[in-house]
C-alpha cells in the first residue's frame, strides 16, 4: 500500500450509523483508508482515549451582515470562522442578505469580497431574499441557483426582511422550480408589532419584554402558515431556530400528516430561559439573552429535548448573530434602553454549540454518539447539499475532523471564547466533553487555544442539491 501523509491511531471514530475503534488513514486532504492500518504514514497521531467526529457543520450562522443603523455585527469573516474553529467546526454556512433593491447577484459579490482570505474553515452562502422582485425571482435567484447557492432564508417578520404571504408563495415557486431549499424564520409580523406597541405603551420596555412581545402564539401560527404555503406550492421548508412546544407541534403534525417540513433547533433553546432576559432585577444585562425566536420555559425545554431524541429534529445550529454588550454600535448603543424594540436580536454562540449539545446530550445520557454527530455534522451536510463531501467520515470525504476529549471537563467562559463578542450567553455553564484539535482537510489548524495555520485555509465550497 502507498505511504499514507497521516493515520490516527487508537481513536474511535463516530459517524451516524456507528462507532469503530480502528486506524484512520489520510491522503491529500482525503480520506484514505478505515481498518487496522500498518504504521505507513508520514506521520502518526495517537488518539487513545479521543473520538474521532466529522467536523461540524455549523448550518446557521450570521457574519459581518448589515443589522441596521449604527449596528455593528461583532464579527468579520476572520474571527467568526476563528471561532468556529476553535468549537470544533470545519464547515459554516452564513447568509450573503440581500438588502432592499439590491440586486442579489452583487449581494454575493460583496460577501464572497469579505470572505476572500479570512476564512479559517470552509464556508458556503446561504441567500436572505428581502426584495423579491421580477427580476430577481426570474432571473438573479434561477441563476445562482444553479450556481450553486441551493438554498434561501425567507422571513416572516422583521421591518427590513419581512416577505408577505404573496411574496412567500412567490419565492416558494422559485424554489420548487429550482429544486433548492428554503429556510423559514416563522413569527408573524403583524402580532408582534401590535404586542410591541401596546408593551411600550405600558412603559414595558426592559429587555425583559421582548420574549413577551413575541410569545410562542406567534411562531405557532406562522410555522403553520409557513408549512401550509409550503403544502400549497408542495415543497419541501425548513423552520429555522424553533424555540418550543407550540411550534414543534406544527412540525410534529405536518410530519405526521407526510409534509415535507425539515426542522432546527439552537442552544439557546435547550440552556436559557425567558428568565435570563430579566437580567438582574430587570435591567439592561437581559439585553445579552435577546434573540428570535426567544428562549421560553422549562416546559419548552423538555419539548425541545424530546424533539431532539425522537428525531422530529434534522439539524442543531447555534444560529451565531454577534454582537457586543458594551458597545455604542452593539447591544448598549443610543436609543437600546429606551425599548427593547431597539436591541439587535442575536447571540454569540458558533463556539459552544458543540460542547453544549455533546455534555447535555451525549454526557447526560439522553442521546447517543451517532445522534450528536448526526445533529451536528452529517445532517446540516446532507441538508444543504455538501455531503459526502462533509459531514462524515468515509472513503472520498474530505478530511475534516474533530478530535474529542469526551472527558475533559470545563466551564464556558467568555475569556477562553475566541469571538468577537465581548461576552457569551452561555457564561458559567459546565460542560463534560471539549473538542480539543480541529482538522480541515487533512491538516491540523486549531489544538488547544492555538491556531496553527492562518485564515487562508478555508475555501469556499460551491452546493449541490439537498438529499435528506
Ligand atoms: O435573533 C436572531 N436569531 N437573530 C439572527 C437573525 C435570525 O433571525 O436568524
Ligand atoms: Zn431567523
Ligand atoms: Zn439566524
Amino acid at each position: 500500500m502507498e505511504k499514507l501523509d497521516l493515520i490516527f491511531k487508537n481513536g474511535k471514530i463516530v459517524t451516524e450509523s456507528g462507532v469503530e475503534n480502528c486506524d484512520l488513514g489520510i491522503s491529500d486532504g482525503q480520506i484514505s483508508a478505515i481498518g487496522d492500518l500498518s504504521d505507513n504514514a508520514e506521520v502518526i497521531e495517537d488518539a487513545t482515549d479521543l473520538l474521532i467526529l466529522p467536523g461540524g457543520v455549523d448550518a446557521h450562522v450570521h457574519i459581518d451582515q448589515p443589522s441596521g443603523p449604527d449596528v455593528e455585527m461583532a464579527d468579520n469573516f476572520q474571527s467568526a470562522t476563528m471561532s468556529a474553529a476553535a468549537g470544533g467546526n470545519t464547515t459554516v454556512l452564513p447568509f450573503a442578505m440581500q438588502e432592499k433593491g439590491q440586486s442579489l447577484r452583487e449581494c454575493v459579490e460583496n460577501y464572497h469580497k469579505k470572505a476572500k482570505d479570512n476564512l479559517y474553515i470552509d464556508t458556503s452562502f446561504h441567500l436572505i431574499i428581502s426584495d423579491p422582485s421580477p427580476q430577481v425571482l426570474g432571473q438573479e435567484l434561477p441563476a445562482l441557483a444553479r450556481d450553486g447557492y441551493t438554498s434561501f432564508k425567507v422571513f416572516m417578520t422583521y421591518d427590513d426582511l419581512v416577505l408577505n404571504d404573496e411574496e412567500l408563495l412567490k419565492v416558494f415557486e422559485v424554489a420548487k422550480k429550482e429544486k433548492t431549499l428554503v429556510m423559514v424564520h416563522a413569527e408573524g409580523y403583524d402580532a408582534i408589532r401590535y404586542l410591541t406597541k401596546k408593551l411600550e405603551e405600558e412603559g414595558k420596555v426592559a429587555p425583559y419584554f421582548h420574549g413577551i412581545s413575541r410569545p410562542q402564539i406567534v411562531e405557532r401560527e406562522a410555522t403553520h402558515r409557513a408549512i401550509s404555503h409550503a403544502q400549497i406550492v408542495d415543497i419541501p421548508i425548513v423552520i429555522v431556530h424553533v424555540s418550543g412546544n407550540e411550534a414543534l407541534s406544527q412540525i410534529k403534525w405536518a410530519k405526521e400528516k407526510g409534509i415535507r417540513v425539515f426542522s432546527e433547533t439552537c442552544p439557546q433553546y435547550i440552556c436559557l430561559t425567558e428568565d435570563d432576559m430579566k437580567g438582574l432585577n430587570m435591567d439592561f444585562e437581559g439585553a445579552k439573552y435577546v434573540c428570535s425566536p426567544p428562549p421560553r420555559d422549562l416546559e419548552s425545554q423538555k419539548a425541545i429535548w424530546e424533539g431532539i431524541i425522537d428525531g422530529t429534529f434534522d439539524i442543531f445550529s447555534s444560529d451565531h448573530c454577534p454582537f457586543k454588550f458594551k458597545d455604542k454600535k452593539g447591544k448598549d448603543r443610543p436609543g437600546a434602553r429606551t425599548s427593547f424594540k431597539w436591541v439587535p436580536n442575536g447571540i454569540p454562540g458558533v463556539e459552544t454549540r458543540l460542547p453544549i449539545l455533546f455534555s447535555e446530550g451525549v454526557s447526560k445520557k439522553r442521546i447517543s454518539l451517532e445522534r450528536f454527530v448526526e445533529l451536528t455534522s452529517t445532517n446540516p451536510a446532507k441538508m444543504y447539499g455538501l455531503h459526502p463531501q462533509k459531514g462524515s467520515i468515509k472513503i472520498g470525504s474530505d478530511a475534516d475532523l474533530t478530535i474529542w476529549d469526551p472527558n475533559k471537563i470545563d466551564t464556558i467562559r467568555q475569556s477562553d471564547l475566541h469571538h468577537g463578542s465581548d461576552y457569551t450567553p452561555f457564561e458559567g455553564i459546565e460542560v463534560r466533553g471539549w473538542p480539543i484539535q480541529t482538522w480541515l482537510r487533512g491538516q491540523k489548524i486549531y489544538e488547544k487555544n492555538k491556531f496553527l495555520k492562518q485564515n487562508n485555509l478555508g475555501q469556499y465550497i460551491s452546493r449541490g442539491f439537498s438529499s435528506l
